[in-house]
């Protein structure tokens, strides 16, 4: 599954097989990943793991967001001193995608949160789209695009052309496991969307679901299984 030594890794790896896949092996995200795919843990635990993860993330992947230097007057004197230069704004696909975003708010509390509305068919898995609703000026900074689950890749395809369409060249896509099919289906139609990942995983079983995986990620964050 994993191409890279247990150790020696603290930051994301590219993947040698994927251009567009950074995976993070750090032991942290890996020891709470294995607490997301197992089965026993529960509703409340799940979301605090996923927020928690989506944190950690987070810190790594906006190291490339962009800053400038203003003045700032200190309790002693004028100064200067870096901020984020550009507004940064979230986009979850609903449902599973907002089981990350808190997490990432924590960290980057004055950005914005669009929203993208796709659920797959279940027979066809095909992405079928219900709601976009984004600041007017969203193409202005990065996006970060948010899924724990990148699977046949069509619900994260579907939502980058709708970004797309809105004029947005600075996006990156923040995942929790993701599928081979998934990610290649992303090099393919989007090869300049850096898709970051705690996991690719084997391959999409008959029903489309990533195995070993851990399951419907919405059913696992919102209880309805
Ligand atoms: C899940 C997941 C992704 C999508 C991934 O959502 O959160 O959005 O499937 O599959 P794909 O890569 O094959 O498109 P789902 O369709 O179950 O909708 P939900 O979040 O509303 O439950
Ligand atoms: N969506 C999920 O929630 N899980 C999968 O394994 C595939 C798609």
């Amino acid at each position: 599954m994993c191409p890279f030594p247990a150790t020696l890794h603290r930051m994301p790896q590219k993947h040698p097989d994927f251009p567009n896949l950074h995976v993070f092996v750090h032991p942290l995200i890996q020891q709470k990943l294995t607490q997301l795919r197992d089965n026993r843990t529960n509703t409340e635990t799940f979301r605090r793991r996923l927020n928690e993860i989506a944190g950690l993330m987070t810190f790594q992947i906006s190291r490339e967001f962009p800053t400038a230097e203003i003045e700032v007057e200190t309790p002693l004197e004028m100064t200067t001193s870096r901020v984020l230069s550009k507004p940064v704004t979230l986009v979850p696909i609903l449902r599973a995608g907002i089981g990350m975003t808190d997490g990432i708010l924590a960290l980057v509390p004055e950005a914005r949160v669009g929203h993208i509305g796709v659920y797959r068919d279940e027979v066809t898995l095909k992405p079928v789209a219900y709601y976009a609703k984004f600041p007017p000026d969203v193409a202005a900074g990065p996006v970060l695009l948010i899924d724990p689950m990148l699977a046949t890749g069509g619900s994260a395809s579907h939502a980058v052309n709708v970004l797309r369409e809105r004029g947005c060249d600075d996006v990156r896509m923040i995942c929790l496991v993701c599928a081979p099919e998934g990610v290649r289906k992303m090099l393919q139609e989007h090869p300049d969307v850096m898709v970051y990942t705690a996991a690719l995983d084997r391959q999409l079983n008959d029903k489309g679901y990533i195995m070993p995986g851990l399951g419907d990620a919405g059913d696992r964050i919102f209880g309805t299984q």
